[in-house]
């Protein structure tokens, strides 16, 4: 088969790790006998300097027509005096909302060789943490209205939180079929105690959760969530939540696994998917080879899988960066004592040798 993936490197470190993708998915192509054709496309702080816009049109319409989009990282220092509209950060909002993306999935892992880089007490993280964020994302208050007015108390801006039962119930029912096919655990995230919006939002995923009997649902107000994250990880297996309450309970996962250098995630919708590592475009690190590539490549690994059902193609890359940490080879960002020292290229070269060991 050949498939048409739309490349956005963006900025920072973003080009260095998406081409170290590409190496793993050709392999993978000649591995399994499939063509993966590649149109590498600006958004970002990239199209800012190119075209003095973060998101050109002809970045959406070859997204648009690919069978999913493989992005990078965006922004960086230089771009961020620019107004809201103009920073390389609408260009990930835009694409999102242009795609139809509302789903977010941020698994957040524990690799076990990697145990001792999580910071919590190894008593807390014993029985390993494996949770899978269901994050809404093109909904609520990112995308609701906003504005600025004067009051008699100054200059004021508000921003407004707004969910409609539809948007609710079909990332509901993304979270429940992912949570059928792990631990049977979804837990809902909301702040129903004080926000109207959160209160239809529970309701809504009480419906859903009338169609999936076998998976155990509970609720948790976020900012007890957000403390049951670090009191007791094993308890969670899937989460679904709002647009910004994922974005936070994302990152503080993503910490409590130590590594957000190997975190990928999945932006999926009705069409093709979007892919890319959960870490930013760290411009302190571009171009000294001392990236993690491994979010992206499991990015990529999530795409064979959500976008183009390729689950055996998508665990072999998953078991080769798993072989390849066991052997001990650490990129900088997950470096620890008595481990192999190696840069972006000799992992990603490490991770391409064992995908073609049966
Ligand atoms: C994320 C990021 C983005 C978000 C920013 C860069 C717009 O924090 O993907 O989590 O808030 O969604
Ligand atoms: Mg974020």
């Amino acid at each position: 088969m050949s498939y048409n993936i739309a490349l956005a490197p963006g900025d920072g470190i973003g080009p260095e790790v998406t081409a170290q993708a590409v190496r793993v998915l050709n392999e993978i192509g000649k591995r399994f006998g499939h063509e993966f054709k590649f149109t590498e496309v600006d958004a970002g702080g990239v199209a800012l300097d190119k075209y003095g816009e973060p998101l050109p049109e002809e970045t959406v319409k070859i997204c648009k027509d690919s069978d999913s989009v493989l992005l990078g990282a965006v922004g960086g220092w230089k771009w961020d005096v620019l107004p809201g509209d103009k920073r390389p950060e609408r260009a990930l909002l835009g694409l999102r909302q242009a795609l139809g993306l509302y789903a977010n999935l941020r698994p957040a892992l524990l690799f076990d060789a990697l145990k001792d880089a999580c910071p919590l007490r190894s008593d807390i993280a014993a029985g390993g943490i494996d949770i899978m964020i269901v994050r809404e994302l093109t909904g609520g208050i990112y995308f609701g209205d906003r504005g600025r007015k004067q009051t008699d108390l100054g200059e004021a801006a508000w921003d407004t939180e707004l969910y409609a039962w539809d948007e609710v119930t079909r990332i509901a029912e993304t979270a429940f079929k992912l949570a059928e096919k792990r631990r049977k655990k979804l837990t809902n995230v909301d702040k129903a105690n004080v926000l109207e919006s959160s209160r239809l939002w529970r309701a809504a995923v009480l419906e859903v959760a009338k169609k999936y009997p076998s998976v155990e649902l509970d609720h948790l107000y976020v900012d007890n969530a957000t403390m049951q994250l670090i009191r007791e990880p094993g308890r969670f297996d899937v989460i679904v939540t709002t647009n910004m309450f994922g974005d936070i309970i994302s990152d503080e996962a993503s910490q409590i696994t130590g590594s957000i250098g190997m975190l990928p995630s999945a932006s999926l919708g009705a069409g093709g998917g979007m892919y890319e590592p959960i870490h930013g475009s760290a411009p302190d690190l571009a171009g000294r080879n001392a990236a993690n590539p491994i979010a992206t490549i499991l990015s990529a690994a999530m795409l064979l899988r959500h976008s183009l059902s390729l689950e055996e193609e998508a665990l072999t890359v998953e078991n080769a960066v798993k072989a390849v940490i066991n052997d001990g080879y650490r990129t900088p960002d997950i470096m620890s004592e008595g481990m192999k020292p190696v840069g972006t290229t000799e992992m990603s070269d490490l991770i391409i040798n064992k995908l073609s060991v049966d």
